[in-house]
Parts: structure tokens; C-alpha cells; sequence
């Protein structure tokens, strides 16, 4: 019988953790639970005997891994993992996964969600705009870009979206104009939403450059990560155009300028909220929870991210 250990800072809905404490225990496996935690010497404390960790966006490095002295595997319930330190756990031998596409849906509605209301000017009384007939680009287009293609469509949008190595014929049969590059999406879109991995290479890849292409009325949606737009370009080009508006799904580090200067122009959540629903919790825990059952008993490492 091995440990389980499910970390979440942002806890999963109730029924979430239900259905992955019964999955656990009729595998012969035991569940624990740490959730709502604030500080990470609860994580430190709570990991010692866990033989797997399951987590969101709860970062996860080396000195939990060094914590965990019986861990064998992480998994991340969602789809970004640059909360888990990779090379930490390569080295000390503890395999991580996520789980592709699990939450994705979610995350669309959310995003396309945060579009309208900004749209409409927060329903605040003032006409708004319609997205009929509007442009979106995508950049990005895993699972996530997928369902934004969809429920743009739906809605009467032109999509087009960027992806390095991309399908163009996959795309075009989802009703998506293949885009020659990022400046390709900003030069065309009003609407542009960005759905990349924080990587090296995308950190502040959003830059003044890319950004001051926008079409006039631009609005950029970012649930992807906070780090791949250059903050300090966006208030830059906010400061040059009134146009321009931006709808993130997490609290901004230069909080305090955009909501000082541009009250108006600038939605956040309190919390990330993107993944925040009671389906995306059920498939993305039980994913992980399956996981992290079919390594342990069988040696499965389908969805191995080191
Ligand atoms: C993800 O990468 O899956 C999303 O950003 C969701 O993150 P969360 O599980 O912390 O809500």
C-alpha cells in the first residue's frame, strides 16, 4: 500500500476529492489531504511519508522533493508544469507527469468568459462591443486553443491561430486560418489569446513589439502564465493607447500601476480561477489519481514530463 498525497494550495471541489479518495482506495492505496494551505511548512511536514504528490500549481522543488524522502512520483493535476522542478527530480529520481487536457475546457470558458465581460465594459451601463464578426488569435493551440476555436466560432468570430510544427490541415478543419507568426495574430486580431507554457524561451515573449500591432480596440486575454508578457511593455502601450485592454487570469505584478491608471481596461480574479471548476477538478484529480496507480502497480509513465 503506497501514500497519496494530494496537495492543494486552491483546494479541488468536495466531490473531486471524493471520487479521487475512492479511486485510491480501491486500488489498495491510501489518500492523504492537505489542502487550503498557506504555508509551505505544512507541504514540508505533510510529504515525509507520501510516496506520490498530487498537486495544482503548488510548487514543487527541491526542497520538497528533499522532504519526500519516499517519493516516487509527482503528478501535476493540470496542464502547465513549470511549478515542478524538473532537473531536482531527475536527479533524485522521482518521475513527474501531467495531465493533458483534463482542465482545458474550463480554462476556454474562463478565458472567453473574462472577453465578453470586458467587452461589454464590465456591464457597467456604457455600450460595449459585440464579437460577432471580430477576429481571434490564438496562440497556442494545444487543447486549450481548441475549445477557444469552438466557442469562438460559435459565437461568429474568424479564428485564426499560431503553434510552432503546426497541422495546418488539422487546423483548417477546425475553421482556423493557420497564422504565419506571432506578429502575423497581433497585426490581424482585435482579440488575442495566448495559450503558450512558461518556458525560457517565452518568458516577456508578449513584448511592446508584438503589442502595439493590435488592431484599435485590442484586447489581450492571458490565462496561459504571467511571466510571458513583458508587463512593463503592456503598461507602456496602455499608457500610449486608450484602446487597449487586458484580461488575465492572474494577479499582475505591477498590480498597484495598472489598477491605478487603468481601472477600466484591466480584469483580474482575486485567485486563478481559469481551471476552477467542479468538472475540471473530477478529471484532472482522477487523472492524476490513475496516474499515479497505474505507475505504481505497473510501471505506466504515459504523460512523463521528465
Ligand atoms: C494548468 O496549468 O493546468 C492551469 O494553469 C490550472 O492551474 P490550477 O490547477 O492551479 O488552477
Amino acid at each position: 500500500m503506497s501514500i497519496i498525497l494530494l496537495a492543494t494550495e486552491k483546494p479541488f471541489a468536495k466531490d473531486a476529492v471524493d471520487k479521487i479518495s475512492r479511486v485510491v482506495n480501491d486500488a489498495g492505496h491510501q489518500l492523504q489531504l492537505l489542502e487550503d494551505y498557506t504555508d509551505k511548512k505544512d507541504l514540508l511536514e505533510a510529504v515525509k511519508n507520501a510516496d506520490a504528490l498530487i498537486v495544482r500549481s503548488d510548487v514543487v522543488d527541491k526542497e520538497v522533493m528533499d522532504a519526500g524522502a519516499n517519493l516516487k512520483i509527482v503528478v501535476r493535476a493540470g496542464a502547465g508544469y513549470d511549478n515542478l522542478d524538473l532537473a531536482a527530480a531527475t536527479e533524485k529520481n522521482i518521475l513527474c507527469m501531467n495531465t493533458p487536457g483534463q482542465n482545458a475546457n474550463a480554462v476556454a470558458e474562463a478565458a472567453f468568459g473574462m472577453m465578453v465581460y470586458m467587452s461589454r465594459k464590465q456591464y457597467n451601463g456604457s455600450s460595449g462591443t459585440e464579437l460577432r464578426g471580430k477576429k481571434l488569435g490564438i496562440i497556442g493551440y494545444g487543447n486549450i486553443g481548441r475549445y477557444m476555436a469552438q466557442i469562438a466560432r460559435g459565437f461568429g468570430m474568424e479564428v485564426y491561430a499560431y503553434k510552432r510544427n503546426m497541422d495546418r490541415l488539422a487546423l483548417q478543419i477546425d475553421g482556423v486560418t493557420p497564422a504565419a507568426s506571432f506578429e502575423d495574430i497581433f497585426e490581424h486580431c482585435e482579440y488575442v489569446s495566448l495559450h503558450i507554457p512558461s518556458t525560457a524561451e517565452t518568458k516577456g515573449v508578449i513584448d511592446h513589439h508584438l503589442l502595439k500591432l493590435l488592431p484599435k480596440g485590442g484586447m489581450l486575454i492571458n490565462t496561459a502564465r504571467l511571466d510571458v508578457v513583458n508587463e512593463e511593455d503592456l503598461l507602456r502601450l496602455m499608457e500610449e493607447r486608450n484602446d487597449i485592454t487586458y484580461v488575465t487570469d492572474f494577479i499582475p505584478k505591477l498590480e498597484s500601476a495598472f489598477k491605478e491608471k487603468f481601472p477600466k481596461r484591466i480584469f483580474y480574479p482575486a485567485k486563478k480561477m481559469g481551471a476552477q471548476t467542479e468538472e475540471a477538478n473530477v478529471n484532472a484529480g482522477i487523472a492524476a489519481a490513475k496516474q499515479i496507480i497505474d505507475f505504481l502497480d505497473k510501471g505506466i509513465d504515459t504523460f512523463r514530463v521528465n
